[in-house]
């Protein structure tokens, strides 16, 4: 059975007709040096050249034939540094890729910096195979553009992870750390083959007993499975654990035992594990503890735990996703709020990670406006890849294309082009700490991610992270490729399927800038009836204010004035897109939109033409039938029965609801049939 455990790593032999021309040009594996990391690559170019060219290939200590593949760094081959290849392009973790000459015969060359570099280039040169590139003059160069590439797992130590979709935590901490499930093995491959290098185990929500002894030996464990392929482990930190494991009686930043305690913790954990990515923190956020408890900043509570790892080289991942239902402040305007006047109180090794949009991940989001705003302090990306309000698994969303709309996004504050991707790699104000993080989607399911096509949001999102302007389309093509089949019949029609799919989602759950319309709580299927008594920031009747009169959210200057956030420019352009017409404005019933419609029947078309692509998918996977193993096929396809369903059922509701509102009849060829 092909449960999709392999992920895009498949690995399946190439077709007849091309097999030869790969069997030439790989016919045997040459990783010069014997660390752990050069040893995996090893490993996974014989993994993969004996599954894709369907026998073993020569393992040698130097080639002995043409089309021989030579893996290693300068320092680890002598083979390597006498060909004098432009490395010092590629920094700690690029890699170069190229056909040359060497003692009369034809080679491919996997050359890095460093090993983990030289691993990336073996998976790079796997996935040319997968994606049947061709392997003569060959002349790849390439680094990622993104220092920190981690995933943020939202995993409870009792496993149960919050927001996800796909079975339990696979981190096992019962067992841990004397068992190592295997299947952390082939996590860290899976997160190599994209450039990921790092993961924060843990959820924002956290406990205080992740550091404890027992769980920092456990974190270890997994530390040392993960290390050959290039990712260190951070965790969540409560910022109250000098109190529940610390016996203090305060957390304040200010308190010097508070101070000592964080230092001491940080040296046992560097005593644990040496190589310790750092902290990630949700502090005065949704109830969680932190420095406003005690009348401080975000920027004093960060620089404490910052200065704590600063010695061992650690970093503080610092969340700016802080609102509280106490102010009467509009929600998506607090962090901005409160950030903004931060900008150059964090300590070098604090970077702070920004949400894509101001609110919550919604199906659509203008940016945050904090990016580009704070020209001293570096901020990352932080996406969420696991589908909370967005079908969870079973809709088939490529969020890729939503991932690549936010960094494309152009904040104006350095004029034209200041997007948000030159503020996440660093290029807008010359940071040298960059990051982009990814709330992982992944659990026990076989298929990690609750859905084949939910695998690709993972890829996308570590494809993104090594190069936030990359395509979004190019990176669906090169995952539809190695996960199914390379036949353009397939391809195609997939990836344009990918491609719709998001602004599919959009139309049949929040169209024209609709947001947090979903049931509460759960945040799954149609709830724009809810009224949370004491929580308008959770309730969808705040965020549409549908009225006899009309719908949306003022946010201009004669409301909430939101818009002001932006720079001048950027604003404008967010206000004029209709994309965006609910979230920034509130209009009559009557009023036109583009399409010379009302907004009422706009919005009646938009929810259905919402249900009438995802019958299209359908119509479009069933095609794919002659490409696709049965189990994969299959499951695929009630997945999108399913969403077809949903998407009908957000769409009755939604009309039903807003109907009552605004009185008016479903527009000509829209109304049900009698
Ligand atoms: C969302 C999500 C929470 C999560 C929070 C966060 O609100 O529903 O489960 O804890 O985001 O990002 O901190």
């Amino acid at each position: 059975a092909d449960d999709g455990y392999d992920l895009w790593l498949r690995y399946r032999p190439i077709e007849a007709r091309y097999a030869d021309a790969y069997r030439t040009a790989a016919t045997e594996v040459v990783v010069q040096g014997s660390s752990p990391t050069l040893l995996a690559a090893r490993a996974e170019l014989n993994r993969g050249l004996s599954g894709l060219l369907g026998a073993a290939p020569l393992v040698s200590a130097a080639p002995t034939r043409d089309g021989a593949v030579v893996v290693g760094t300068p320092a680890s081959s002598p083979l390597i540094a006498s060909l004098r290849l432009p490395l010092d392009k590629v920094g700690p973790e690029g890699f170069i890729i190229r056909s040359a000459q060497t003692g009369g015969r034809r080679v491919t060359v996997v050359a890095a910096n460093s090993d983990v570099g030289a691993l990336y280039g073996a998976f790079r040169f796997l996935q040319m195979i997968q994606t049947r590139q061709p392997l003569e003059r060959v002349d790849v160069v390439d680094a990622p553009k993104v220092k920190i590439r981690v995933l943020n797992h939202w995993d409870n130590l009792d496993r149960h992870v919050e927001r996800g979709y796909s079975g339990q935590s696979i981190w096992d901490w019962w067992r841990l750390p004397d068992y190592k499930d295997p299947r952390y093995t082939d996590y860290a491959r899976a997160n190599a083959s994209l450039g990921i290098n790092g993961t924060v185990l843990n959820n924002v929500n956290a406990k205080a007993d992740s550091l404890t002894e027992p769980y920092l030996r456990k974190a270890a464990a997994v530390a040392d499975v993960l290390r050959p392929y290039g990712m260190k482990v951070y965790l969540s930190a409560r910022f109250s654990a000098p109190i529940e494991i610390g016996g203090l009686k305060t957390a304040d930043p200010q308190d010097p035992q508070v101070r000592a305690f964080w230092k001491a913790k940080a040296d046992e954990i560097y005593r644990i594990i040496p190589d310790f990515g750092g902290f990630l923190v949700k502090a005065n956020s949704e109830g969680q503890p932190g420095p406003g408890d005690y009348k401080r900043s975000h920027a004093e509570g960060a620089n404490m735990l910052a200065e704590a790892v600063a010695p061992h080289g650690g970093i503080v991942m610092w969340r700016a996703f802080v609102y509280s239902h106490e102010l009467p402040e509009d929600r998506i305007k607090q962090a901005y709020n409160e950030f903004k006047p931060l900008d150059g109180q964090f300590r070098d090794n604090v970077i702070v990670q920004v949400k894509n949009g101001p609110l919550d991940f919604q199906p659509r989001e203008p940016f945050s406006p904090l990016f580009g705003a704070t020209p001293k302090t570096p901020l990352m990306m932080e996406f969420q890849v696991t589908k909370e309000y967005l079908g969870f698994s079973t809709h088939l969303v490529y969020l890729g294309a939503y991932f690549e709309e936010a960094l494309k996004a152009d904040t104006w504050q350095k004029g034209k082009g200041s997007t948000v991707a030159k503020v996440v790699d660093g290029r807008m104000f010359g940071h040298r700490l960059t990051g982009m993080a990814g709330v992982a989607n992944i659990g026990t399911d076989r298929n990690w991610a609750g859905s084949i096509f939910d695998q690709a949001n993972w890829y996308a999102y570590g494809r993104l992270a090594w190069n936030p302007e990359a395509s979004s389309r190019a990176i669906a093509e090169e995952w539809a490729r190695q996960t199914f089949s390379n036949d353009p019949a397939f391809v195609t029609p997939v990836v344009d399927m990918m491609m719709k799919s998001r602004e599919t989602v959009v139309n049949y759950m929040t169209p024209l800038g609709l947001t947090h319309i979903m049931g509460t709580g759960h945040h799954y299927g149609p709830a724009p009836w809810v009224s949370e008594a004491g929580r308008a920031d959770w309730t969808p009747v705040y965020y549409h204010r549908a009225s006899p009169e009309g719908i949306g959210f003022d946010r201009m200057k004669t409301g909430s004035n939101a818009i002001a956030q932006y720079a001048p420019q950027a604003g404008k352009e967010l206000a004029a897109d209709e994309k965006n017409l609910l979230w920034f404005h509130r209009v009559k019933w009557d009023d036109k939109t583009q399409s010379g419609r009302t907004v009422w029947d706009e919005l009646v078309v938009r929810y259905t033409q919402g249900v009438q692509e995802v019958a299209q998918m359908r119509r479009t996977w069933e095609g794919m039938k002659p490409y696709v193993d049965a189990d994969r096929y299959e499951q695929v396809a009630d997945y999108l029965a399913i969403q077809e369903k949903e998407a009908q059922w957000w769409r009755d509701a939604c009309i039903a609801y807003f109907q009552s509102f605004s009185k008016r009849p479903l527009p000509a060829g829209y109304a049900p049939p009698a």
